[in-house]
C-alpha cells in the first residue's frame, strides 16, 4: 500500500522562483514568506517520503486553450521544465515514476473519474517552484523524491467545482491504498490563496475568505464544498481558483488531518500566500 503521509499546500508564484535563485530569503519583503518553509523542510527530512505527488494548475506550458483536459495525470519517467517567460533559471528533469501514475490512472478511471494520462509532460511554475521550496537541493538531496504531476484545469471556464475537487482527492486516495508497493507519499496542493491577475481587479486579495479557507481546511472541508464556482471567483479573484488544488490535495488526506505548522503571508507578487502542513493520522 502507499502510505499517505499528509500534504502540504504553498503558493507557486514564478517570483518567488527569482528570488530562489538570487538568494533573496533575508530580504525584509521575502523573509516573511520564506519563514515558513524550515519546519515543513525538516518534517519532510525526517519522514523522506519516496513519491511527492504534486497537484498543481498548469498556466499554458504544458496545455493551452487548443487542448485542456479537466484533470491531468502525468504517466512519465521524467518531467522537463521549460522557459515560459518568467525569466526563472529552468531546472533539471524531474524523476518520474511511471508505474505509481499508471496504477492511479487505473483507480481513477475504475472509479469514474476520466482523466488524460499524459506519457510526455513539461511542468510549470505550478509545480517546480513548490518542489523548489520543500527540496531546495533538489536531486542532490539524497531524500528528493519521485513525482508524479496532477494537473486541473483552472484556465478555460468551465472548471470543475470544489466537491468534484474534493471527490477527485479521495479517489486518489482509494487509488494509492490499493497500490501493491510499500511506499511513502507525500501530496502537494499549489496555488493560491486569493488573487486576480488581470481585468478590473487586478491585484484583488481577499484575507477574511483566505482565513476562512485556512481554517476549514483542516477540520472541515465538507464545507468548502458548497462554495459555489462563481463565489470562488467573486471571493478569492479569477486565479484564487488555484484553491481547487488544495481541495484535491485534502480529499486525499482522509477525514481527520493534524495541523502542524501554518504559514499566511500578503502580499508576495499579486498573490495572498498560505503555507500549511496536514499531517494524515498514523
Ligand atoms: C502570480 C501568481 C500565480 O499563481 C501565477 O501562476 C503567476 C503569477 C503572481 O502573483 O505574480
Ligand atoms: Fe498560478
Amino acid at each position: 500500500m502507499a502510505k499517505i503521509i499528509g500534504g502540504i499546500t504553498s503558493s507557486h508564484i514564478p517570483a518567488i522562483g527569482n528570488a530562489i535563485a538570487n538568494r533573496l530569503f533575508e530580504e525584509p519583503y521575502w523573509k516573511p514568506f520564506f519563514d515558513g518553509y524550515p519546519p515543513i523542510r525538516a518534517w519532510l527530512q525526517k519522514e523522506k517520503p519516496d513519491v511527492a505527488i504534486n497537484i498543481y494548475n498548469d498556466h499554458g506550458l504544458g496545455f493551452f486553450l487548443d487542448k485542456m483536459p479537466t484533470f491531468a495525470i502525468g504517466a512519465a519517467t521524467q518531467y522537463q521544465n521549460e522557459d515560459e517567460g518568467w525569466g526563472i533559471p529552468q531546472l533539471p528533469p524531474f524523476l518520474g515514476d511511471a508505474k505509481l501514475s499508471w496504477h492511479i490512472i487505473e483507480g481513477m478511471v475504475a472509479d469514474e473519474f476520466d482523466i488524460t494520462s499524459c506519457q510526455e509532460l513539461a511542468v510549470d511554475h505550478g509545480f517546480t517552484v513548490p518542489m523548489q521550496l520543500l527540496w531546495p537541493e533538489l536531486s542532490k538531496d539524497p531524500n528528493f523524491p519521485r513525482t508524479v504531476p496532477i494537473s486541473a484545469n483552472t484556465v478555460q471556464h468551465p472548471i470543475p467545482t470544489l466537491k468534484r475537487a474534493y471527490d477527485f482527492g479521495k479517489a486518489l486516495r482509494r487509488a494509492l491504498q490499493s497500490y501493491p508497493e510499500n511506499i511513502k507519499v507525500v501530496i502537494l496542493g499549489t496555488g493560491g490563496l486569493s488573487h486576480q491577475l488581470d481585468g478590473t481587479r487586478a491585484g484583488f486579495i481577499n484575507k477574511n475568505f483566505d482565513l476562512m479557507c485556512l481554517e476549514k481546511i483542516v477540520d472541515d472541508p465538507e464545507a468548502l464544498t458548497k462554495i459555489s464556482r462563481h463565489e470562488l471567483v467573486r471571493e478569492a479573484g479569477a486565479q484564487g481558483t488555484e484553491f481547487l488544488m488544495w481541495m484535491m490535495m485534502r480529499g486525499a488526506l482522509g477525514e481527520k488531518v493534524t495541523s502542524l505548522h501554518r504559514n499566511y503571508h500578503i502580499p508576495i507578487s499579486n498573490t495572498a500566500a498560505g503555507t500549511l502542513l496536514l499531517e494524515c493520522a498514523a
